[in-house]
């Protein structure tokens, strides 16, 4: 078999540019999503080359902006862009009220006529960057102003949370059922476009020495942490509401989790890969509200200092509830009740205002089941990691002993590691991904509706649990900003003789 050289693969891999022209409506314009990821990530595509000439984007929102006055918003994040200028001139604002027919209305007129104006043959994408509560109203003016009715293609991506517990979920699922088919509808977890996430699993099925291993009988357990040193910042409005669990839990973590547990599909296609994940989901053993304190530590921030800054608690930020119980950090252990995984722990945990911003997953190998060495050594032999670091300083690591050189018996724990940044990589952000599979009808990174229902099927207790309000003030702990979190996390772990890593 013909094994491709580097650069042959290099060649190969490099982003495919959008071919068909499109018009993108972005609700939820006046956001952090957008302004902080979507249009940079579009920016990108355009100075990269990978858009077509042919391309309007009209932001839509609440907020009232000019089509200039919104540019001027935008070339805020983009400071110094040499292309902003000439990439501006594709961006467009319209003001909407969405529960107000007569706004989708106008809204319609105005992508008409862009329409025209840039040739774009009718096609359509639908951006739904808004808080979860709404997308449902958004889609429903959507479909009943006949925005849905085009000439060319049309597709909608929904960010994530895909609603806002099960029952919102399925409906959402319905709306969307009534405006668009499947396969036009896009469900996006932007983990999943990161490089990283996707090299999972590249790396688990590509190789053939670490599948024998992945199993409970050589893995002790698994920890996914990401760590994120930012608060809630302008965002009070989404978050405060939503909280760690429906901002991270129930979409980035689980997601990475399932890539982690998931058995191999027999062909890596899109629909096999979401079954696959599922059958994890079903298998993760559910956790009951009154098992709850045992198995979830959530945390809240107060002020403390994050890179030589301080900064404020939670409850003072902008936007927040002076009394809000929002958890913004949790911690858990979960289980995943099949043959490969029975007995291996799993422990989660998500914060804003920690000490380091880090996504790591780590494998925890067994240690030797005995040691030859304890005559000499009084020390345990640490046992082997590996690490999917997904960012910053995108690796892969493995953790294993080595001898200090030396006469005396001394170890020392060395790494392999791959760095994506040192091998010279140019790695996408993942909305570049994201955004170009959208445009080009690719499926493969996108979520599944059975999947999405299955993770809040797991969450429902939780988020009951949590809306139980003022009564749960004694099961949020607080932690300092700056931080691993509160204290209750670490004595979790280590009540089950492990602790906290991130390397
Ligand atoms: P924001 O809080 O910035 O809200 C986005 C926009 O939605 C706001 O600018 C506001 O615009 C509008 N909005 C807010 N609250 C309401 C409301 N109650 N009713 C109607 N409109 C409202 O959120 P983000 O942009 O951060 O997030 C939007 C979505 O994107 C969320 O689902 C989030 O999970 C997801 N996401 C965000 C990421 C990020 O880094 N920010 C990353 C990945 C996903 P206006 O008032 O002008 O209408
Ligand atoms: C988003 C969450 O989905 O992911 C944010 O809504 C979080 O709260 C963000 O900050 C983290 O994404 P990334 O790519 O910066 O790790």
């Amino acid at each position: 078999m013909k094994v491709k050289k580097k650069k042959e693969v290099e060649e190969v891999c490099l982003l495919e540019p959008v071919k068909d022209p499109f018009g993108l409506v972005i609700f939820g314009a006046s956001g952090d999503l957008t302004r902080q990821k979507l249009i940079p990530a579009l920016y990108n595509l355009y100075h990269n080359r990978l858009l077509p000439d042919n391309f309007f984007i009209v932001g839509a929102a609440r907020s009232r902006f000019t089509d200039n006055g919104y540019r001027d918003v935008l070339k805020e994040t983009l400071k110094g862009k040499d292309l902003w200028d000439e990439f501006s001139r594709h961006v467009f604002y319209t003001q909407i009220e969405y529960s107000d027919a007569s706004s989708f209305v106008s809204l319609q007129r105005r992508i008409k006529t862009l329409e025209r104006r840039f040739a774009t043959e009718g096609n359509r994408l639908f951006y739904l960057a808004v808080p979860p509560q709404i997308t449902a109203q958004i889609v429903e003016m959507l479909g009943a102003g006949g925005m849905n009715k085009v000439r060319g293609w049309k597709r909608i991506v929904v960010e994530k949370p895909f609603g806002w517990d099960l029952a919102s979920a399925r409906d959402l699922n319905g709306v969307l059922h009534r405006y668009f088919t499947e396969d036009e509808i896009f469900r996006i977890d932007h983990y999943l476009g990161k490089e990283t996430v996707q090299d999972i699993l590249l790396f688990r099925f590509a190789n053939s020495i670490f599948e024998p291993i992945w199993n409970r009988n050589f893995i002790d357990h698994v920890q996914i942490t990401a760590a994120e040193t930012v608060g809630v910042g302008k965002r009070a409005g989404y978050y405060d509401k939503a909280g760690v669990i429906r901002d991270m839990f129930q979409n980035h973590i689980f997601q990475l989790m399932s890539l982690i547990a998931m058995e191999p599909p027999a062909v890596f296609d899109p629909a096999r890969i979401r079954e696959e994940k599922v059958k994890v989901f079903r298998s993760v053993r559910q956790i009951t509200r009154a098992e709850i304190p045992e198995y979830i530590v959530f945390g809240q921030y107060i002020q403390g200092e994050v890179d030589g800054t301080v900064v404020p608690g939670y409850r003072d930020e902008e936007g927040v509830r002076k009394d809000s119980h929002t958890p913004t950090f949790a911690a858990m252990k979960i289980h995943v009740d099949n043959w490969r995984w029975q007995g291996v722990p799993f422990y989660l945990r998500s914060g804003k205002r920690l000490k380091r911003r880090v996504t790591e997953v780590s494998i925890h190998f067994k240690p030797v089941p005995h040691s030859i060495f304890r005559h000499q050594l009084s020390e345990e032999i640490a046992p082997n990691v590996l690490v999917f670091r997904i960012q910053p300083d995108e690796a892969i690591e493995l953790s294993f002993q080595t001898k200090m050189p030396g006469t005396r018996l001394c170890f020392r724990e060395v790494n392999m590691n791959f760095s994506y940044r040192q091998q010279g990589f140019y790695l996408p952000e993942a909305y570049e991904r994201v955004l170009m599979d959208c445009l080009r009808g690719d499926h493969l990174i996108f979520v599944g509706q059975e999947g999405v229902e299955k993770a809040w099927e797991f969450f429902t207790p939780v988020l009951e649990f949590l809306d139980k309000g003022k009564k749960l003030i004694f099961h949020i702990h607080d932690y300092r900003a700056g931080t691993w979190g509160p204290l209750e996390a670490e004595e979790f772990i280590r009540r089950d003789g492990r602790y906290w890593w991130v390397n």
